[in-house]
């Protein structure tokens, strides 16, 4: 698959199928790494799906697709700082034939700037584990820049990870 910025497109979640996949990192050890946290209701999918498509106010998931195949999904969910500071946290998950083709940098930074456009927030955060390198490549490509180390924050196959936390401003230049 050859793939462009042309290729990508971020889409609500819209079928079964779709549904399928989110199915997937419920239930198969592996299938995100480092991140997986043990078995997920899968039955909340359909639920969740139901309830709001998966497009909250506060939070939601969109599917990823390149050239017009279903890739993974990437989520956002609000935060607040100091009580009336509002941010985006972001999130990816691709499916393990997609990585490494660069969708996953195109699909963050793209998320980025749908969500600068249609909210006003001014900060999009987002945090991964030391261990993972493409995520933390995939990142700085998609704007983003390293804040720091957040010790011990998360508890994964046995042992506490040091997050790394990344920000994107709204002044930030986007890579797109
Ligand atoms: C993390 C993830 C989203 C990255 O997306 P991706 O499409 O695989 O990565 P990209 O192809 O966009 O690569 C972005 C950069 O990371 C680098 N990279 C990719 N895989 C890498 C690896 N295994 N080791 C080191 N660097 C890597 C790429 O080389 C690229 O940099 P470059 O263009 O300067 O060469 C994807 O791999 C994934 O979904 N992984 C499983 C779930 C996960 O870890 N999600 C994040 C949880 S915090």
């Amino acid at each position: 698959m050859v793939v462009s910025e042309i290729a990508i497109r971020l889409r609500p979640v819209s079928d079964e199928e779709d549904l399928d996949m989110f199915r997937r990192f419920c239930l198969e050890p592996g299938l995100i790494g480092l991140d997986w946290r043990g078995f997920l209701d899968a039955q909340g999918v359909a639920k969740r799906y139901a309830e709001d498509g998966f497009l909250g106010e506060r939070d939601g998931r969109l599917i990823v697709e390149a050239a017009g195949k279903r890739t993974g999904f990437v989520s956002f969910t609000e935060g607040l700082y100091a009580g009336r500071a509002p941010y985006w946290e972001i999130g990816i998950a691709l499916l393990p034939d997609f990585r490494g083709r660069g969708i996953g940098w195109r699909a963050q930074a793209m998320l980025c700037d749908y969500l600068f456009a249609h909210s006003p927030v001014q900060r999009i955060q987002a945090g991964t584990h030391e261990e993972n390198l493409p995520e933390r490549h995939s990142l700085v490509k998609a704007g983003f820049q390293l804040e720091g180390v957040v010790r011990a924050c998360e508890f994964r196959d046995g042992a506490w990870r040091n997050g790394y936390l990344y920000s994107r401003l709204r002044s930030d230049r986007s890579p797109l």
